[in-house]
């Protein structure tokens, strides 16, 4: 049984690329192992949220990961700032972790020319953040989209530099992780990059159906294949991709051969599309809007996943400590 952590920002609604390069792995990680899935409420701070919106922001994530199907019995789900452990081991490693590798993270680089008046340490430090919250149950799987390799890469680091210079075997060396063995990058509906929370291309599970027809239908595609057995574009090839993790496989044969043969009509697919995306969102919206109207449930299955996780957290914190050398007096 391995230990498995991930964890998500609670700066948003969930969309489709959370819900298959992360959440669908937690939904069968929590069936056989020791689980910890978390709000990232600390990350979300980076770009200052509102003090009205952040409690409503933790809440609706967690209602999400409810909705998909995490199961409170099974895993422990948390919120990262209930678990203030998390802090101390954060301060502990910001001691080894060099400027220069943190400065050349590509998440960091990304946000500092996106956002060039907006450059805090808290940015800069984000990827020991991360590497705290995973190495804090001393865990072995992370399940995350392609976007968080790097920060996983960096995570192994950390915590294999701690081991060396302490000469221990403390923490283990934690791996990206998805069951399809390859880790997913699902592609927006403007044509390029990945979905994302602010990047206005996403299709969120809160989206109700008329919502999800009328953005993919306007999804970016091409003036149609110059030839036959023509590469499809790169908004169409991303198209496709969306359609490989909603879609049946026979479908998405379908509308590769009408391209093949310059029959497609992208009308067409796109109506495909937009239906099989609402089947895999539609029942999910319904339990999000359930599980917000009972905040007596959330509020208690907050509470005991925090105590349950400031446990384990408490105890690799108290361990690192005398690893350190602090001793009682
Ligand atoms: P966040 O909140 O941006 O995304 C949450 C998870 O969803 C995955 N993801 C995607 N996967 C495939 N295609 C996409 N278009 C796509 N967009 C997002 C992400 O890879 C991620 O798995 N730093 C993290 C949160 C975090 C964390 C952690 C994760 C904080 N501490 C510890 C794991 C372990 C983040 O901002 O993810």
């Amino acid at each position: 049984m391995d230990t498995v952590v991930s964890g998500i920002r609670s700066t948003g609604n969930l969309h489709l690329g959370n819900y298959f390069g992360a959440i669908r792995n937690f939904l069968k990680m929590q069936e056989e192992n020791r689980c910890f899935f978390f709000v990232a409420d600390y990350h979300s701070l980076t770009t200052h949220p509102h003090p009205d919106d952040l409690h409503g922001n933790i809440r609706q994530i967690l209602a999400e990961y409810l909705a998909c199907g995490i199961d409170p019995e099974k895993a422990t789900i948390y919120v990262q700032s209930d678990v203030p452990e998390v802090t101390e081991l954060y301060l502990l490693m910001n001691m080894n972790a060099y400027v220069g590798e943190l400065e050349r993270t590509a998440s960091f680089k990304e946000k500092i020319r996106k956002h060039p008046d907006n450059i805090n340490a808290g940015l800069l430090t984000y990827p020991v953040l991360m590497a705290a919250d995973i190495i804090i149950h001393r865990a072995q799987k992370v399940p995350v989209g392609k976007d968080q390799e790097q920060h996983l890469e960096m995570t192994r680091r950390f915590a294999r530099r701690f081991n060396t210079m302490y000469g221990v075997e403390y923490f283990p060396e934690p791996d990206a992780y998805n069951f399809g063995k390859q880790l997913l990058k699902i592609p927006g509906l403007d044509g390029s990059g990945k979905m994302g929370k602010s990047e206005g291309n996403g299709i969120f599970l809160a989206d109700d159906p008329k919502e999800i027809r009328k953005k993919v239908m306007r999804a970016v595609t091409d003036a149609g294949p110059v030839a036959p057995d023509s590469e499809p574009s790169e908004p169409v090839k991303n198209l496709f991709t969306i359609m490989e993790v909603v879609s049946e496989p026979s479908t998405l044969a379908y509308f590769k051969e009408k391209h093949a043969t310059c029959e497609i009509r992208y009308g067409d697919l796109k109506k495909q599309l937009a239906e099989d995306i609402i089947k895999v969102t539609e029942p999910i919206r319904e339990r999000i809007n359930q599980i917000l109207n009972d905040p007596v449930y959330l509020g208690r299955i907050v509470r005991q996943g925090g105590e349950a996780a400031r446990e384990s957290a408490s105890k690799t914190v108290r361990e690192v400590r005398e690893i350190i050398g602090y001793k009682p007096f």
